[in-house]
């Protein structure tokens, strides 16, 4: 039987098992996905099951994104560009660092018909996941990305990767037609994100990363002013997608049964 993990610290909260092996059930293939806490100390071990078929394929979640990198043989492009990877495989005998959240945000946005081109962007974060959603908002031809985070230091390393990128200080909100909370304020149902969008207008896409809870106050506040809002379900299913695909050549299904996995 194939084994596939995901990996992070802490991982209790992930799906990423609902959803794979809900497909490879599908599909009647030979395998198994469970996740694993794992501490810094372990990932080179974990390499090494890789490399020796213990284990066939792994998603790397926070804290681990970059810190995997030094351990592993190769990345693909997009891992590359991003020092960020989500999604392990074996190939000719090495291991090898792929990224598939930039197509599951990518795929995500084309699924709700909103064009980021020629849009200003506006993120909310610097951590794991954010050189992913600059990436893709680059690919998307927006015509600005515009970070704030409260740590500076955070987004000036984010900076290094991404030279034409805007930081300003947390707590500032300048002029956008997107903004993206990529910060883990809104896991808990009274975390608040402490900026004033009263000024801003109406029609912007206000999206959350987070999508348990389905609705935090970032995007219930979103709907009151007039603004669509979106959060980060279809991106978590599209990066989870883009991985099954090239760990087991097939597509998987994407319909209400498999949104519904994720309502929990
Ligand atoms: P990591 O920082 O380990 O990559 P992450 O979940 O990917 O973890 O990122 C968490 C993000 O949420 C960070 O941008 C963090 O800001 P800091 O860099 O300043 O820590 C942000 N964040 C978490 N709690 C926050 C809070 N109370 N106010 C503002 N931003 C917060």
């Amino acid at each position: 039987m194939k084994k596939y993990l995901v990996i992070g610290n802490p991982i209790s909260h992930s799906l990423s098992p609902e959803l794979h092996n809900h497909w490879i059930k599908q599909h009647g293939l030979n395998a198994l996905y469970e996740k694993k806490k794992l501490n810094g100390n372990e990932l080179e071990k974990l390499i090494s099951d890789i490399k020796t078929g213990n284990i066939n394929g792994v998603n790397v979640t926070v804290p681990f994104k970059n810190a995997i990198i030094p351990y592993l043989d190769g990345l693909s492009n997009d891992a590359k560009n991003t020092q960020s990877v989500n999604t392990i495989y074996l190939k000719d005998k090495k291991v090898i660092g792929h990224n598939t959240d930039i197509d599951g945000f990518e795929n995500a946005i084309k699924k709700i018909n909103f064009d980021f081109k020629n849009k200003k962007v506006f993120i909310l974060g610097a951590g794991g996941v954010v050189p992913s959603i600059i990436y893709a908002s680059i690919k998307m031809e927006s015509s600005e990305i515009i970070i704030s985070n409260r740590t500076k230091e955070k987004s000036e390393q984010v900076k290094k990767l991404f030279d034409k990128i805007k930081l300003i200080d947390w707590g500032e909100v300048p002029n956008f037609d997107v903004i993206i909370n990529a910060t883990s304020l809104g896991l808990n149902p009274e975390d608040k994100i402490n900026l004033d969008f009263t000024n801003t207008g109406k029609n912007k896409l206000f999206y959350d990363v987070i999508y348990n809870p389905t609705e935090t106050h970032f995007l219930k506040m979103a709907k009151k002013l007039g603004n669509k809002n979106e959060n980060g379900r279809l991106m978590f299913v599209y990066q989870a997608f883009s991985a099954f695909k090239l760990w087991h050549g097939v597509e998987p299904t994407i319909n209400n049964d498999t949104l519904k996995l994720l309502d929990q």
